[in-house]
């Protein structure tokens, strides 16, 4: 089977993620209790306590777990060095990242002493730190992104609808991803060291939570073949490049002899944080508004590439207006698996 190149796995730039990623947001919050634990636990050794944010985007919804490890440890150790690297792709905006940690009140460096942060631009399916030098890493709303899009989905763009063989080749691409991932983590972390990851997971028969908003976009996508705005075989190469691993597969590489430890495992289902608000509207314009700009922020580099074009703006307002039809259809019930592993002394 083929194998293509996965691009544009990063975010929509100009700061539109850290504008619409209010669900990312919500689940990363999830997470924040399982990163105190770790960071209460982890060995504070060395010059400085050093902390990865592995798939950081923009960093907006990185600012509260951060602050959170930082007064964990500032519990422990009132002036210990930390020093937060936020790593993501190269194509990653990290001007808004910067930004942000410079001039709004969310920064954790706003208020913080002896907290430094950095950046590093290249992916997490491969080394970015040296052998045994961190103590906590950070990773959410982000592995689901695989390396590279195995092959086409007939008939869909998402991959929880792919069958057969299609299926097979996303989750075996997914599966190596996952453990290329641990093994790199696994290098850098020291001994004793923490990792924990909010993952975007799927339930037992696969499903993410977000079928129904993907129907939305793929009737559309449909509906503009049919009006020859976007070509068949365009078309047929869209697909975004993510996949959705059961807990059963997140949990597969940790074994009683693998490096790193599972410590927690936790499934939760992840609340719309929109659907509140248009209950208590009716609005379902707004509704419809929010909801695109949250898909959009997402989607739009692997749909339509970083330029988007009137293609695009054509495509995400045939979504809204979907979406305004009928509010219910686009609800997300994310499914969620928390996690956290400890690295085994060498
Ligand atoms: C949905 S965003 C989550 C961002 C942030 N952690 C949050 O909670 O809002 C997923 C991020 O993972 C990044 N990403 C995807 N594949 C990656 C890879 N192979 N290496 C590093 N980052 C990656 C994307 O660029 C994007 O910024």
């Amino acid at each position: 089977m083929m194998t293509t190149d996965a691009r544009h796995s990063e975010m929509e730039s100009g700061g539109y993620y850290n504008a619409h990623s209010r669900p990312q947001g919500s689940a990363s919050e999830l997470g924040i209790p399982l990163l105190e634990r770790a960071a209460r636990e982890v060995p504070l050794d060395g010059p400085a306590l050093q902390i990865a944010d592995l798939g950081s985007s923009q960093g907006k919804n990185s600012m509260l777990p951060m602050r959170a490890a930082i007064a964990a440890v500032r519990a422990r150790s009132a002036d210990l060095t930390i020093a937060i690297t936020h790593t993501d792709l190269a194509s990653n905006d990290f001007t808004a990242l910067f930004e942000l940690l410079q001039s709004s009140p969310l920064s954790y460096l706003s208020g913080a002493t002896n907290v430094y942060a950095y950046a590093a631009g290249s992916s997490f399916y491969g080394r970015l730190f040296p052998a045994d030098t961190l103590h906590l890493g950070w990773n959410s709303i982000a592995v689901h992104w695989l390396s590279a899009v195995p092959c086409a989905i007939p008939n869909h763009i998402w991959s929880p609808y792919a069958q057969g063989e299609v299926r097979d080749a996303f989750r075996a691409r997914a599966a190596q991803d996952w453990n290329t991932f641990l093994e790199a983590r696994s290098a850098e972390l020291r001994n004793a060291a923490e990792l924990v990851v909010v993952a975007s997971s799927a339930d037992d028969k696969g499903f993410a939570g977000a079928e129904g908003l993907m129907n939305v976009a793929n009737e559309e996508l449909l509906a503009m073949v049919r009006r020859r705005r976007i070509g068949a075989d365009r078309y047929d190469a869209m697909a975004i490049p993510t996949y959705y691993r059961t807990r059963a597969e997140f949990e597969a590489p940790f074994t009683a002899s693998s490096s790193l430890e599972l410590l927690e495992s936790i499934p939760q289902v992840l609340d719309d944080p929109y659907w509140p608000e248009y209950e208590r509207t009716h609005d379902a314009q707004a509704f419809a508004a929010s909801y695109t700009a949250f898909f959009r922020a997402f989607s739009e580099p692997c749909l339509f590439g970083e330029a988007g074009g009137p293609v695009a703006d054509e495509f995400y307002a045939g979504v809204q207006s979907r979406i305004a039809a009928d509010p219910a259809a686009a609800v997300c019930r994310w499914q969620l698996l928390l996690l956290r592993a400890r690295r085994r002394p060498r």
